[in-house]
């Protein structure tokens, strides 16, 4: 699957209302993994309090299943409000190994009326392995799985 088909695929996951909350974004996750060979991890996580809990993911289990705000890669996004894309994870002082080969990551932050619900998690065992239009592609989905993850996090608020 070309990366297009697989955006295409994964607005309409996300807006046609055929799939729940969860299996929509287990969708997307599954898309983007299936479109970008060098991806090693994409996963959701949703914010609920003060802590980011694991959503649907496709990759190696991973022991980070809550991430305090704040901490590692994923709690800073939240922390500082902004979308991050990490060329060499070994630079960052607080980063949370989930699996030993990642060696870049990108975090998208998903918002719901302006409000920080979740985001998403891509891992890949290559340096630098996120270019501008990966984050600009990312984004309208990260955009349109708001509602979804605001209600999967208040359920398990
Ligand atoms: N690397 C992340 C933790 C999540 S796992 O990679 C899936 C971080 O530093 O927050």
């Amino acid at each position: 699957m070309d990366r297009e088909q697989a955006i295409d695929e994964a607005h309409a996951a996300l807006t046609d209302g055929a799939l729940d909350d969860a299996a929509a974004l287990k969708r997307v996750v599954e898309l983007l993994f299936e479109a970008h060979p060098t991806w090693s991890w994409v996963g959701v996580y949703l914010l609920v309090g003060d802590k980011l809990i694991l959503g649907p993911y496709v990759g190696p289990d991973t022991e980070h299943t809550e991430i305090p705000v704040g901490t590692g890669v994923c709690g800073s996004a939240v922390e500082t409000g902004r979308n991050l894309v990490v060329g060499n994870v070994k630079q960052v002082g607080n980063y949370l190994a989930c699996s030993p080969g990642t060696q870049s990551e990108m975090v998208v932050l998903i918002k719901d009326d302006g409000d920080i619900v979740g985001e998403l998690d891509i891992d890949s065992d290559d340096l630098d392995a996120f270019a501008p239009e990966d984050l600009d592609a990312i984004r309208p989905l990260a955009d349109l799985a708001g509602p979804h993850c605001r209600r999967l996090a208040a359920a398990l608020s």
